[in-house]
């Protein structure tokens, strides 16, 4: 059972479903996953007992095997690599350029009536594309290949290289992270107006599925694979 003094990226370590309830109530668990719920709750403006009960629900459900997942903490940095890059990046690769003819698309339709909010989706949408492919290319071609060669080969000038390497990936985890959040929050998490027609809908829908994994994405990234590296300077 988790309590408040609890840190939201450990508990989501320990418990991958946590994301989602953290998610659901605004707490950032991947950015600045390294605040208490009760921090994290306060800042968000919800009740951290709320939100406690909830969490726990949802882990006693996972308890009693209903919904299992992965542990990473055991298994080879090139593993949790490989994963991230199959699942996580394959997955920016394919929805990235549909999704931004989508957001296009919705601000030359409903321009007229929403253009206040549907231009402000289109500008931090296009920022968040243009950062994450940069960002993707940097890991997928320079920084995961290093680790991966550190964790054959370990020693103390790699690894700091290392280190020094994953201080620009966090900078920029919170740059695509602070986008996603301000997505939410000019569209009112993601309230459709009345007139929306399906393609809006669908876009709306699109961006939040976007914001859940990369949000899982990031977790993997800040949470698990980085302390690794982190621990091994002991
Ligand atoms: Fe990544
Ligand atoms: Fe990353």
């Amino acid at each position: 059972m988790f309590e408040q003094t609890h840190q939201l990226g450990e508990v989501v370590v320990q418990f991958p479903g946590a994301g989602e309830v953290f998610q659901r109530h605004g707490l950032d668990y991947c950015c600045r996953g390294n605040r208490s719920i009760a921090v994290a709750a306060q800042q968000a403006g919800v009740d951290a007992e709320g939100v406690l009960a909830e969490l726990n629900a949802a882990y006693r459900i996972a308890e009693n095997g209903v919904h299992t997942d992965h542990d990473w903490q055991k298994e080879r940095l090139q593993a949790l690599m490989d994963y991230v890059v199959h699942t996580h990046h394959a997955y920016l690769h394919k929805t990235m350029a549909p999704l931004g003819e989508l957001v296009t698309k919705i601000l030359r339709v409903h321009g007229a009536h929403h253009g206040e909010t549907l231009r402000q989706v289109h500008q931090l949408y296009n920022q968040f594309k243009m950062n994450m492919e940069e960002h993707l290319i940097k890991e997928e071609e320079v920084d995961f290949p290093m680790i991966a060669r550190y964790e054959i080969q370990p020693d103390a000038n790699s690894l700091q290289a290392v280190l020094n390497l994953i201080q620009g990936l966090e900078a920029e985890h919170q740059e695509v992270g602070d986008l996603l959040r301000e997505i939410r929050r000019v569209t009112e998490d993601f309230t459709l107006p009345a007139d929306a027609c399906a393609t809006f809908s669908y876009t709306y829908d699109k961006l939040q599925e976007l914001e859940s994994d990369t949000f899982r994405h990031i977790h993997l990234e800040n949470n698990l694979l980085f302390p690794r590296l982190a621990a091994s300077v002991a």
